[in-house]
C-alpha cells in the first residue's frame, strides 16, 4: 500500500474518533501542521526520480485537499452540536425595531387627494422637470414678459427645443393645466395635480423644493361660484367646519379674473384678537391661502379647448403652507419639515 493510501486511512480513523473541537485541532496539526504528515510526504518526494516525483506530488496534493475538506465539514458538525447543548429561551420577547412613519407632507398629499376624490377630481402628477412652454408660454406668458419674473425659476443647462424652449424645474403646478387639457382632449375636466415645485428661496416660509396642488375644472357653464364652492369645501374639510374663506382680487397672467383666497385664522378664529390683543399670527383675522381664478381663454386655446363653448377655474395651493395653517401643527419654520430631525419626524 502506498504511503498516501495509508495516510488517508489513518486520517479517516482519527477524524472519526474526534469528539470535540479541541481533539479536531490536534488532528489538524498532526496532518497539516509544519511537521505534519503531509509535509513529511512532500519531503520524501525529494529522493525520487522525476516521473515518480510528478505522480506522487499530485497524489499528495489531492490528499491534502481531501483532508482540508473533511476537517472543515467535521468542524461545522462539531460546532453545531456543541452549541445545541446550550439553553435557548424561546419565550423571550423578540427585539423591537424602530417603526418608520410617513412624512407629514405625504400624509397631507393623501388627505388632499382623498378630499378631492370625493367630489370627482382625478389625481395627476405632472413633470417636475418641465419645458418652459408648459410652465410659461402656454399659460399666456409670452417670452420676455415681466410676469415671468413673479416665478423665480431654476433653468436647466440642457439643449433648447424649438417649440418648447428651455428646460426648467417647474416653479408651479400650473404647468399641468395645459398638459391635462391635451391629455383629456375634451371637457369635462376635473383634475387635482399634486407635485413638487422649485424656486430659489430659503427662509422661514420658503424652501427651494416644495409641493403644490393645482385644481382645474373645465366644463360648460363653469363660473366663479363653482370656484368659491370648491375652495370653501376644501377649507372646511381640511381645516375644520368653523373656518371660512373670502376671495380677494389679484393678478395672474393665466387667470382672468384672478383671485386670492384668504382663510380665517385658526388661532383667533377670524376675530383678529386673542384675549383683547392683536393676533400675532394673522394680525387681521385672515391668512392668505393660494392663487386662483377663471382660466384665461388663451390658456384654454393652448389646450385645444374652445373658450366660446367652455369655461373653467383653477387654483394652486402650497402644501407646506396650508399645513402650517393647521391649528394643531404649530410650526413656525417651514424648513423644519426638511431638516430630517428624527425627533420631529417621528411625531407623525
Ligand atoms: N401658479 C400660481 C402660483 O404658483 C397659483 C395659481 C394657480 C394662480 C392657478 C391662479 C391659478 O403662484
Amino acid at each position: 500500500m502506498s504511503d498516501v493510501t495509508t495516510t488517508l486511512k489513518e486520517f479517516k480513523r482519527d477524524i472519526e474518533s474526534a469528539k470535540n473541537l479541541d481533539s479536531l485541532e490536534i488532528i489538524e496539526t498532526k496532518y497539516l501542521g509544519k511537521k505534519g504528515k503531509i509535509n513529511e510526504l512532500l519531503q520524501s518526494i525529494g529522493i525520487l526520480n522525476q516521473n515518480e516525483r510528478k505522480e506522487l506530488g499530485s497524489e499528495v496534493n489531492k490528499l491534502k485537499a481531501t483532508i482540508i475538506q473533511l476537517i472543515g465539514q467535521k468542524r461545522t458538525q462539531l460546532a453545531g452540536s456543541e452549541t445545541s447543548d446550550s439553553f435557548i429561551d424561546v419565550t423571550l420577547p423578540g427585539k423591537r425595531y424602530p417603526k418608520g412613519s410617513l412624512h407629514l407632507v405625504t400624509h397631507a398629499i393623501e388627505e388632499i387627494s382623498a378630499i378631492f376624490a370625493r367630489i370627482g377630481f382625478i389625481r395627476m402628477q405632472y413633470p417636475e422637470v418641465e419645458w418652459e412652454y408648459f410652465s410659461f408660454d402656454a399659460l399666456n406668458m409670452p417670452k420676455g414678459h415681466p410676469a415671468r419674473d413673479d416665478f423665480e425659476t431654476f433653468f436647466i443647462d440642457a439643449e433648447e427645443d424649438a417649440k418648447f424652449g428651455k428646460q426648467v424645474l417647474t416653479p408651479h403646478t400650473s404647468s399641468g393645466q395645459v398638459r391635462e387639457m391635451l391629455r383629456m382632449n375634451k371637457p369635462p375636466i376635473r383634475m387635482i395635480n399634486i407635485s413638487k415645485c422649485y424656486r430659489p428661496n430659503w427662509d422661514t416660509t420658503h424652501t427651494p423644493m416644495f409641493h403644490q396642488f393645482e385644481g382645474l375644472c373645465v366644463d360648460k357653464n363653469i363660473n366663479i361660484t363653482h370656484l368659491k364652492g370648491a375652495i370653501d369645501y376644501f377649507a372646511k374639510q381640511f381645516f375644520g367646519e368653523n373656518r371660512e374663506i373670502r376671495l380677494r382680487p389679484n393678478h395672474f397672467q393665466f387667470t382672468e379674473p384672478s383671485l386670492e383666497p384668504d382663510i380665517t385664522c385658526g388661532v383667533c378664529l377670524g376675530t383678529g384678537k386673542v384675549k383683547g390683543v392683536k393676533c400675532k399670527v394673522c394680525k387681521s383675522g385672515w391668512l392668505e391661502l393660494a392663487g386662483s381664478g377663471m382660466v384665461h381663454p388663451n390658456v384654454l386655446r393652448a389646450g385645444g379647448i374652445d373658450p366660446d363653448t367652455y369655461s373653467g377655474w383653477a387654483f394652486g395651493f402650497g402644501i407646506e403652507r396650508v399645513m402650517m395653517m393647521k391649528e394643531d401643527l404649530k410650526l413656525d419654520d417651514m424648513r423644519t419639515m426638511y431638516g430630517n430631525d428624527i425627533r420631529f419626524l417621528e411625531q407623525f
